[in-house]
């Protein structure tokens, strides 16, 4: 399990590096997708974003893009920091994820996004960028503009999709119905996927067996995640 703020890193066949970290009291869950040859560092809901600066000086990177699963307060914690950290950096978010009428209420918090996804529901597009290619699935209903992300051998579920559930939809801008069909395409993307790609949770939260794991395999998730195997869809 890993400690607060210490990042699992794994290099893939493709030479692309993927960063996974978990911080903060809610255990936020953070990916980063690193194409080192073109100096690419876009980082997923970054959490602690001067833990995240630090950690990637100590290889000669900086952060040159955020990928915002959604808009809620606990994904964009490190938004005002790393701006104003890393002025430059390119911040990208679904523009539906841009909830200025629900801004005030407690859970969302505002991002300027530099530039947006604009995808339907249940539709995906994909971001490239150097070697990085990830494919964005507009997935709402726990937030409006929720995406996820995957590619590079990670599956990254934002508030979709934890390790034994999914997000709660009880929430000021939630819609329940939209979020079973988001759940039952992302098991379709999920079955598409090679089994032992991992599924990174937007939180890491209790597994089927007690444990605390900071991802399960897609296989795993497929085979236990009581939202992926409801009887609901
Ligand atoms: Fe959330």
């Amino acid at each position: 399990m890993l400690a607060d703020g210490e990042f699992d890193k794994q290099v893939g066949d493709d030479g692309i590096e993927v960063w996974v970290t978990q911080m903060g009291g809610y255990m936020n869950m953070n990916t980063a997708f690193i194409d080192k040859e073109n100096g690419i560092v876009a980082i997923v809901d970054p959490f602690d974003s001067k833990r995240w600066i630090d950690g990637l000086a100590e290889e000669g990177l900086h952060p040159t893009h955020l990928l915002y699963t959604h808009t809620h307060r606990d994904h964009v914690e490190g938004y005002s920091a790393m701006v104003s950290l890393a002025p430059n950096v390119e911040v990208w978010g679904h523009e539906e994820a841009r909830v200025l009428g629900l801004i005030g209420h407690v859970v969302f918090k505002n991002v300027d996004f530099t530039n947006t996804w604009k995808n339907n529901p249940d539709s995906s597009i994909e971001w490239r960028l150097g070697s990085i290619s990830l494919v964005v699935t507009h997935s709402p209903g726990h937030a409006p503009g929720h995406v996820t992300l995957h590619g590079h051998g990670v599956y990254h579920a934002g508030d979709l999709l934890f390790t034994n559930g999914m997000g709660r939809v009880d929430l000021p801008g939630s819609d329940p119905e939209a979020q079973w069909r988001s759940i039952k395409h992302a098991k379709s993307i999920l079955e598409s996927l090679p089994k032992d790609w991992r599924l990174i949770p937007g939180h890491r939260y209790d597994w089927i067996d007690g444990t605390t794991p900071d991802w399960v395999t897609v296989a795993e998730a497929l085979e236990h995640n009581y939202a992926l195997n409801s009887p609901n869809m």
